[in-house]
């Protein structure tokens, strides 16, 4: 059991995906086959197989996945779901899009794993990926992100770099938390 089992007795946890990467994705011109890396229960993932992407979706939380799937097989949804830990993933080659939703956190005792990982995927995805990122901004956390593709050797076009307010609901009490998030997407040259 994963420390997000027992959180995923909530349906739905992390609400609605951000408005601004639906737009981002329903105006891109092109469909694909998109990695959703630490999906959750998909709320991400869902909304990019509505929108006619070829999604695989992995997670550690067996719970996530499994309520994952059962939406996108009451819609017939092109999901594939991995219970799998993000860091032993090794086939970014095969994707067109790569998704990244609060997985990076950057704090002292991840930054290491955590930059490693995203330098390893900037490297290892083909020409013309699309890599998203979605990543809390308080603290260094975003400048932390932009320098670690900046210095992973890759060539990259930005496409967005948008502030949001993402707003997070506690299902049992209504309160509402409102958290500024950066959503920044690059594609590789
Ligand atoms: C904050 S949640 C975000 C979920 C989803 N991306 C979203 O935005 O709705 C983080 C998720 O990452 C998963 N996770 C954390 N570390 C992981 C790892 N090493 N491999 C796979 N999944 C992981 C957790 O199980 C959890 O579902």
């Amino acid at each position: 059991m994963t420390g997000y089992e027992e959180y995923y007795k909530t349906e739905d946890l992390f609400g609605e995906p951000y408005q601004e990467l639906k737009t981002f994705f329903s105006q891109y011109p092109v469909r694909g086959k998109l990695l959703d890396l630490g999906c959750g229960q998909g709320r991400d993932a869902i909304a990019m197989a509505r929108l006619g992407y070829s999604v695989t979706a992995i997670d550690t939380s067996g719970l996530g996945i499994r309520q994952m799937l059962d939406k996108a097989k009451k819609e017939q949804l092109d999901i594939t779901g991995i219970v799998e830990d993000i860091y032993q993933f090794d086939d970014y080659k095969s994707f067109d899009f790569v998704l990244l939703d609060s997985m990076f956190h950057f704090e002292k005792r991840d930054l290491e794993k955590e930059t490693d990982l995203l330098k390893k995927i900037a490297c290892e995805i083909k020409n013309q990926t699309v890599l998203c990122v979605c990543i809390q901004d308080t603290g260094k956390k975003v400048s932390i992100l932009k320098d670690t593709i900046d210095n992973s050797g890759i060539e990259y076009k930005v496409l967005n770099d948008t502030a949001l307010i993402y707003t997070y609901e506690d299902k049992a009490s209504g309160h509402k938390t409102e958290m500024k998030y950066c959503m920044y997407i690059v594609q590789k040259k």
